[in-house]
């Protein structure tokens, strides 16, 4: 454990449809809900000595102002853009006011799928990017803030 996570708030950030995962495309995004997935960054942030706090939003508006908090608090974040990952330069320029790592995750592989798909307008200031291991894209993401020291 770096001193910069050491006892430190996580914010794992999650962008438009994420909310129903379990119903939306299992065949894409698997069965876990949403809610199972906020108790498992929960547990695997408890593991790694993490204050891990997930949030939802549909709205472009909030996850940017969820964005600014992050980077006024110096809080590292695990993001998940979901759609807006493929054209929001709001949210790119969110994400380049960053003051903390921040991670850029997908459940499934964006490169594998559909061509729109293949552009993430965020990868290019964000940390580093973790994609296509299903859930287990968050938990790697919140081990890898742990081995950060920037
Ligand atoms: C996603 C991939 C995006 O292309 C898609 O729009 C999502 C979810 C993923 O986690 O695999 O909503 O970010």
């Amino acid at each position: 454990m770096t001193d910069l996570l050491d006892g430190r708030r996580v914010l794992v950030l999650n962008g438009p449809n994420l909310g129903r995962l379990g119903s939306r495309e299992p065949d894409v995004y698997g069965a876990m809900t949403f809610a199972d997935l906020v108790a498992d960054c929960e547990k695997t942030g408890a593991e790694l000595g993490l204050a891990v706090e997930v949030r939802q939003t549909d709205d472009e508006a909030e996850l940017v102002g969820w964005l600014h908090e992050a980077a006024d608090s110096k809080t590292p974040v695990v993001l998940n853009p979901a759609a807006f990952t493929h054209y929001s330069y709001a949210l790119r320029d969110a994400c380049a006011q960053r003051t903390a790592p921040l991670i850029e995750i997908h459940i499934s592989n964006p490169a594998a799928r559909e061509e729109f798909r293949h552009t993430s307008v965020v990868a290019a200031v964000a940390t580093g990017t973790i994609a296509g291991f299903g859930p287990n894209s968050y938990r790697l993401a919140l081990r890898a803030l742990t081995t950060l020291t920037d």
